[in-house]
């Protein structure tokens, strides 16, 4: 990882929960984290659940700001970024999130909220917009049609397609997904899978891929970050992580996932899986 796209360099988050003060306290979402993504490659992101991933994601994005440390992108501090360098920034790094429900406006055609991503970064002419909606339905496998539809009428799988369509909208060159196939159905999970390793090796568009699940991350990641109660605790290539992981934890992770037993393993080894 020579992180020539984008260099996370040791971030530290801390939120301060709510409630009386007697009753607060600080959570270390993220210590002194360090990650790189290089250009049209995967970052794996792998935790537990609470084990800070989103803060990082969102740190990133410029949604949540850190108390110390930097991010980099294409060698330019952003949290220095301010009228247009940030709308560019903006257009270059984009989002995926876990059910694009929330990020969908309920009483729009999804057609809208993926038309919105080019009116909002000006891309093109009003007119080559139309037909770049319509593509980009097309390209996420989706019937155009499906776009004068309501996000209530489509199934989970249908509307993260068209997150997708809406991320890609502006030709990003980075993909922030934070656990993108988490809330779908097993089946679907992989088919969305699938579209985004396709759309990222068509498109050369890099990504920062998040998830709790191990098994997801040695699918579609280049390398692997392992954050671990918000430390990152081993990285590496994909292989290289996947079969000589240094912490215990990542072990841990790795004895999770569930693996049809294979001719070596014993008896006793089908018996506990
Ligand atoms: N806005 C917030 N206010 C207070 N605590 C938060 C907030 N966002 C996240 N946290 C806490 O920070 C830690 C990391 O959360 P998060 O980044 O969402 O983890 P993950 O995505 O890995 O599940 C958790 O303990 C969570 O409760
Ligand atoms: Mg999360």
């Amino acid at each position: 990882m020579t992180g020539d796209l984008l260099t996370v360099e040791g971030l530290t988050k801390t939120f301060t929960t709510g409630g009386p003060p007697w009753n607060r306290h600080r959570v270390h979402a993220l210590r002194d984290v360090s990650v790189s993504v290089d250009t049209g490659r995967t970052l794996g992101l792998v935790g537990e659940s609470g084990s800070g991933k989103s803060t990082l994601g969102r740190c990133i994005l410029g949604l949540e700001k850190a108390e110390s440390g930097s991010v980099v992108f294409d060698g330019v501090e952003t949290s220095s970024l301010s009228g247009r360098a940030l709308v560019d920034f903006r257009r270059r790094v984009q989002p995926v999130f876990q059910d694009p429900f929330g990020s969908l406006d309920p009483r729009w055609p999804v057609g809208r909220s993926v038309r919105e991503a080019l009116d909002c970064f000006a891309i093109g002419t009003p007119v080559d917009r139309e037909r770049r909606v319509l593509d980009l339905f097309d390209r996420v496998g989706l019937n155009p049609a499906f776009a004068t539809r309501l996000p209530a009428a489509l199934s989970g799988g249908q509307r993260q397609r068209v997150g997708i369509a809406a991320a890609l909208a502006s030709n990003p060159e980075l993909i922030i997904a934070d656990e993108p196939v988490s809330a779908l159905d097993v089946s679907v999970q992989a088919q969305i899978l699938n579209l985004l390793m396709d759309l990222q090796s068509d498109l050369g568009v890099a990504s920062l891929f998040i998830t709790h699940d191990l098994g997801v991350v040695e699918h579609v990641s280049d390398d692997i970050a392992v954050l671990f109660h918000g430390v990152v605790v081993e990285t590496g290539d994909t292989d290289q992580v996947m079969t000589a992981p240094q912490h215990e934890y990542t072990r841990t992770l790795l004895k999770a996932i569930p693996r049809p037993p294979s001719d070596h393993q014993t008896g006793e080894n089908h018996a506990s899986s």
